[in-house]
């Protein structure tokens, strides 16, 4: 899952990056038996505090797809397990 806000640099600090207003929320659904044409993942967006549903048809999980070719070696995620202390 992936919830995206604008990037708002703190008006106290302006070296701080914070959450400003909300972009939308994304998630990514692993199941290799229904979405083989996108190597096993279905994607979802919902736009806005509305939350509206992105995409007019399913077409527009390629948008999705092809993005996250980069990291194709790691089961098309970007995100790395955060390290946290022992
Ligand atoms: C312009 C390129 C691009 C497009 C188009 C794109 N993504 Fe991503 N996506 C990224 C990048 C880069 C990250 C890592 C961002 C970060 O960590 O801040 C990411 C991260 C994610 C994550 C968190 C898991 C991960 O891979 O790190 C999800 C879930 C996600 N995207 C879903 C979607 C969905 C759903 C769509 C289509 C509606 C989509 N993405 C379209 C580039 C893209």
């Amino acid at each position: 899952m992936l919830i995206a806000w604008k990037e708002t640099i703190h008006p106290a600090w302006e070296k701080t990056i914070v959450p400003g207003e909300f972009i939308q929320v994304e998630i990514m659904v692993k199941d290799s038996g229904n979405f083989r044409e996108t190597g096993g993942w279905g994607f979802a967006r919902w736009k806005g505090l509305a939350l509206k549903p992105y995409g007019t048809d399913a077409s527009f999980v390629h948008e999705c797809f092809s993005c996250h070719q980069p990291v194709k070696n790691k089961d098309y995620v970007f995100t790395d397990p955060s390290q946290l202390p022992k």
